[in-house]
């Protein structure tokens, strides 16, 4: 029997004996517990940390002394001098096995670190990244054995990483030799090694050990706006999350007008690709700034989006995917160069992962739902909807998964509403209308107060009360309805008809004045009869999409709903149900996920073993067409009313009474003017 000491890690509870002298590092590494290190044992990251526990541990059958690790040595003090320990860590490079021992990796000495999630029913994110960092002390060149610069970096990966087979694109040899000079032969370098590479590229190189981090871009490129996370690649910590507006709106508000503008125009696909991608340009830049990083830290960068936002981003004629039978250029994942995508403002090395695509209607957008959402491992049958200008449906458990995309339009995000905008502070993203005063009180995004509370004003003085935003303008529409303002077939009702001279004409139909500021120079926001027309639209084709995913799966009810998207974590299910947007379930069944298609984009990009996993679930699920299916247009008519008139939930009852005022008698609304007007 060995009478080496006892070395139990926690938390992974591996355990082994070593001999006295073994630097913890090593005995880590030889279990195979997760234990960082980017300077390979030298004492200059600190990545290695670790804390001894002393004292009687029955549990793992050890005592362990006070010397049980050799003493505090000179690394340590310098480093603890420099950057500081927190007390009781020690360099697991540094400290050596004496006697018995349990030793704990604190999580951020963890390679392999779980990013808890924010939302109570997400999974955790393991890092992974297809990027890391290595610090290397590089053979100094010699005359007698002449070999180059690269081959000896080559080398000292391979003989202190393990790092078999390396490339280096030309720009980054053209900085290799004063970088190693200036490091006097120790650099530090960023090493990509995706998931099916068998060579992995050195994409950059710094003298001496690299401190500044290393960071991935995750975007969900909508069609109407496009977000960014800007993550870091060590830790998974979000520094930075920052949006904008699709550029490509000037070409066409929804999807298939972007096709026909590519159609209808010659070049018009190439206008496109280079407007989007000079707005992603742009917002790497901006985010950058917003973190405090130098933009050239960004490395990496996945995106999710829908198939035409795809070929175009990918400078991809999308005409195809404007007709039957919707045949992608490619649905595989993409991995490539940030420089062949014209990305110019992050590290000129960048690299790029694009998500796989279903089908030619259901993007890599909704293959990063299936990711961030899983619904393939749900016991229970789950709907998940992912609400943008298109809406990304999933239907499944572990027997089956079903995915379509529904052409919502742009108003579920603000836009094509009247008093419009995205979620950014100003915007109305919460709203009540008392049923009894039809008067309105509302909460604008960057303030907690609601507009009735004392200090409101003060409180919004910087960012002033400037539009609604997607979850405002549902709840607007639904608290209308609830207030009796508005009927079941969505028609705005007159003054007189309301009792509030909060209803003003506008035309021929109605609106809802909520906040007037004009007097001062202010915006006048309203709901307008055109608003409410465009959440129907919306809501009916979000209804019919879930529900033809239904009717493929033979069932009449699903247990539990996930709502997602960019409003998708402030969204009240209450309004939601009201609105008629969903099918039917259990209240308290129905919640939010917030922004799933980017969630699933910052997975891919923490976790290359993600891209294996999603490439892999993407060919087991079924598509449903939504665009050929004759269904779809039946469950669309029915889903018009508010609340939907044939599936309103049984639930809604019990917790709102919804008047039935009818505006359509009438001769001043909508329809009757329509009359008039196909008579004269
Ligand atoms: S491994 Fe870098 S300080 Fe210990």
């Amino acid at each position: 029997m060995t009478t080496d000491p006892l070395v139990v890690f926690t938390p992974s509870g591996k355990r082994g004996h070593f001999p006295v002298g073994t630097p913890v590092l090593t005995a880590a590494r030889q279990l195979g517990v997760d234990l960082d290190s980017v300077c390979g044992g030298r004492g200059i990251c600190s990545k290695c940390q670790i804390t001894p526990s002393y004292g009687e541990f029955p549990k793992h059958g050890v005592t362990v002394s006070e010397d049980a690790l050799s003493d505090w040595n000179a690394v340590e003090q310098r480093y603890d001098d420099k950057r500081g320990l927190k007390p009781g860590r020690r360099l697991g490079c540094q400290a050596t096995v004496q006697g018995n021992v349990v030793i704990d990796v604190p999580p951020e000495s963890q390679v392999h670190r779980q990013v808890v999630r924010k939302a109570a029913t997400a999974r955790a994110i393991t890092m992974d990244p297809a990027t890391r960092l290595y610090f290397v002390v590089v053979e100094e060149p010699d005359m007698h054995s002449p070999t180059g610069d690269l081959e000896r970096l080559e080398r000292a990966l391979r003989e202190q990483w393990n790092i078999d087979a390396i490339t280096a694109d030309l720009s980054l040899m053209s900085k290799l030799q004063p970088v190693l000079r200036k490091g006097k032969w120790e650099v530090t370098v960023a090493v990509h090694k995706g998931h099916k590479d068998t060579v992995a590229r050195i994409t950059e190189i710094w003298p001496g050990l690299h401190e500044s981090g290393l960071y991935g871009l995750a975007i969900d490129l909508g069609s109407t706006t496009i977000a960014a996370h800007l993550t870091d690649l060590e830790t998974g910590e979000v520094n930075a999350s920052s949006g904008l507006m699709n550029p490509q709106i000037r070409f066409g508000e929804d999807l298939m007008s972007r096709v026909s503008y590519a159609m209808m125009n010659p070049g018009g696909d190439q206008e496109m690709t280079k407007a989007v991608r000079e707005a992603i340009n742009d917002l790497t830049t901006s985010i950058a700034d917003e973190a405090g990083i130098d933009a050239d830290l960004i490395v990496e960068t996945v995106f999710v989006c829908n198939p035409v936002m795809h070929h175009l981003l990918l400078g991809l004629d999308p005409v195809e995917l404007g007709q039957a039978p919707f045949a992608l250029a490619t649905s595989e994942s993409v991995s490539l160069r940030a420089r062949e995508m014209e990305l110019t403002r992050m590290n000129p090395r960048a690299q790029v992962y694009i998500l796989p695509c279903i089908a030619g209607h259901v993007g890599a957008d909704c293959a990063a739902v299936a990711l961030s959402e899983e619904p393939g491992k749900s016991e229970d049958l789950v709907l998940v909807v992912d609400v943008g200008t298109n809406a990304e449906i999933l239907l499944g458990n572990t027997s089956r998964v079903l995915a379509c995309s529904s052409p919502t339009g742009p108003a579920f995000e603000g836009a094509q509403i009247s008093s419009g905008q995205r979620a950014a502070p100003g915007a109305i993203e919460r709203i009540g209308i008392d049923p009894v005063t039809k008067e309105p009180r509302f909460r604008v995004i960057g303030s907690e107060l609601w507009s009735d509370e004392e200090g409101f004003d003060q409180h919004i003085a910087t960012t002033g009360i400037t539009g609604i935003c997607g979850s405002g303008i549902i709840e607007a529409v639904a608290e209308m309805r609830i207030a009796g303002l508005l009927d079941e077939s969505g028609l705005i009702g007159s003054a007189k008809q309301t009792g509030t001279p909060r209803c003003v004409p506008e035309g021929r139909t109605h609106s809802y004045l909520i906040h007037d500021a004009s007097a001062e120079g202010g915006p006048r926001i309203t709901v307008t009869q055109g608003d409410i027309r465009a959440i129907q639209l919306a809501k009916s084709a979000l209804y019919a999409g879930a529900r033809l995913l239904m009717d493929n799966m033979n069932v009449d009810k699903v247990d539990r709903v996930v709502l997602a998207g960019a409003f998708g974590a402030h969204i009240s299910t209450k309004h939601a149900m009201v609105l008629g947007m969903i099918p039917d379930a259990p209240l308290d069944k129905v919640s939010s996920a917030g922004n799933a298609a980017g969630t699933g984009a910052r997975i891919a990009l923490c976790n290359i073993a993600a891209r294996t996993e999603i490439e892999q679930v993407v060919r087991e699920i079924t598509k449903v067409e939504t665009a050929i299916e004759p269904k779809f247009q039946d469950h669309f008519v029915a889903a018009n009313a508010i609340p939907h008139k044939t599936d309103p939930f049984p639930e809604l009852a019990q917790i709102v009474t919804l008047p039935s005022p009818s505006f359509n008698t009438g001769g001043d609304d909508e329809r009757s003017g329509r009359r008039r007007r196909r008579r004269s």
